[in-house]
């Protein structure tokens, strides 16, 4: 499904796109989640981490910095949500070079305000207002 675009018609098919995705993620992956306010980032990501059997869809929130699970031991998922972050300093608390030390999945809202340099591999999903209850979600 790389450089597709789909239609989404609810909150559950959301969830079931982030699953699908999260089948064919390999640490280390960055996801980086873009769109507007409501446009289904989290509900995404509780796709993704569920798929990855890191945790729960409940779980999966609008935190500022989660340590989502650890997986197995085997490797890590992580959520941030860059929202209320504004500049480098408060980028820099978030350690995230730190979370990039070790392989990981690393699930970013917001992620055009991420002004991190990495090599890690990335997945970008932007999701868009079509209407009440329906998204597109292109994935690149
Ligand atoms: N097809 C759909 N896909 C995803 N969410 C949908 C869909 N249709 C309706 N919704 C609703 O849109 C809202 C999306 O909320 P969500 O918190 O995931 O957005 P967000 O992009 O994370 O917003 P924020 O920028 O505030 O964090 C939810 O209330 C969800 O039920
Ligand atoms: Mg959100």
């Amino acid at each position: 499904m790389t450089g597709s675009e789909f239609l989404s018609r609810s909150a559950e098919e959301t969830i079931a796109m982030g699953r699908q995705l999260a089948g064919r993620l390999n640490p280390p992956v960055l996801v980086l989640l873009s769109g507007d306010l409501g446009a289904g980032k989290t509900i995404f990501a509780k796709g993704i981490v569920s798929g990855l059997g890191a945790g729960k869809e409940e779980e999966v929130t609008s935190p500022t910095f989660t340590l989502v699970h650890v997986f197995h031991n085997h490797f890590k998922v992580y959520h941030v949500d860059l929202y209320r972050v504004e500049g480098f300093h408060d980028l820099e608390t978030l350690a995230l070079e730190d979370v990039l030390a070790e392989p990981a999945v690393v699930v970013v809202e917001w992620a055009e305000r991420l002004s991190l340099r990495t090599d890690w591999p990335s997945v970008h999903v932007l999701l868009e207002h079509v209407d009440d209850n329906t998204r597109r979600i292109t994935i690149s």
